[in-house]
């Protein structure tokens, strides 16, 4: 069996894995590129310097020149990484690729990912039901927006050490299996989506995997009421809201790319240039990178 760091009750085994990870400086954004040529086949050497990185910040960067408006970059770059299930998502295309720029009038508009107004801290799919957790996510940028539309990343991991070193009572009440409610609602696409309940923090039992599941939206989700997961949610949106050598700033220019664990991600809202907006794949994957 698989001892997870992440167990609260497995203090050496996250003690050492806590030191691990604050051996290493924080990266800057640039630090976490790298430039490759073709993400559709890497080179070994560019597999590697990418692996590096998100073994150790659950997320990369790269920058290519694969300019072209294909979303088969990202299937073809994902099963380079062990990616192989995509989240059947019904806003996806059928390829389950979503294709992410601005959606004016029908379904999409009601979506901010397809307006261009920001998006704040949040998981892919923290609205997912729990078999179907988002650990792997990708993103390819086609053109980006005139101004705006600039991501800041946070390793999930580095959020969850940052508040077990406050207190270690914040990560019990994110872990709680009911902490974070998704009420049912009515869905213009999907009909009636049933009440979705679920801890913030879990750990994947096969693989010890921390997953993390969150948003700071206030709207269409309700925190359970008690003290602790109160106190919790505070402190982590202090964390996010302070500036913080772990939250890192990324723009995704034309043919770059992130690849991550899911990691926490917030994004600018941004002004197009009408004649080349700005336009983004994104697969989602029901299993993460594996180091
Ligand atoms: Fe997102």
């Amino acid at each position: 069996m698989i001892v997870s760091p992440f167990d609260l009750k497995a203090h050496d085994t996250y003690a050492a894995w806590r030191q691990r990870k604050l051996d290493i400086p924080p990266p800057t954004g640039a630090d976490l590129v790298v430039e490759i040529k073709n993400p559709r086949t890497l080179t070994a050497a560019e597999h590697a310097a990418l692996m590096r990185r998100i073994r150790q910040w659950n997320m990369a960067l790269y920058a290519s020149a694969a300019l072209e408006a294909d979303p088969e970059i990202l299937r073809l770059l994902g099963r380079q990484f062990g990616l192989t299930h995509l989240d059947a998502n019904w806003l996806a295309g059928e390829d389950g690729i979503s294709d992410i720029s601005v959606h004016e009038g029908g379904t999409l508009e009601a979506y901010i990912p397809y307006t261009n107004r920001p998006i704040k801290w949040h998981t892919d799919g923290y609205y997912n039901p729990p078999e179907r957790l988002i650990y792997g996510m990708l993103l390819h940028c086609v053109c980006s927006a005139l101004e705006g539309g600039n991501n800041q990343l946070m390793d999930h991991e580095m959020a969850y050490l940052l508040l077990r070193d406050q207190n270690p009572e914040f990560i019990r009440a994110l872990m709680q299996p009911d902490a974070m409610v998704i009420p049912e609602r009515v869905d213009e696409v999907d009909g009636v989506r049933p009440r979705q309940g679920g801890p913030v923090f879990s750990v994947d039992a096969a693989s010890g995997k921390l997953h993390m599941r969150y948003t700071a939206r206030t709207r269409s989700i309700a925190w359970k009421q008690d003290e602790a997961t109160r106190a919790a949610v505070a402190a982590l949106e202090a964390l996010l809201a302070q500036p913080s050598p772990y939250i890192l700033e990324a723009r995704l220019e034309p043919g770059m790319g992130l690849l991550c664990n899911n990691v926490l991600h917030n994004r600018s809202g941004f002004t197009d240039n009408p004649e080349q907006p700005r336009q983004l794949y994104r697969a989602r994957y029901l299993e993460g990178i594996m180091g």
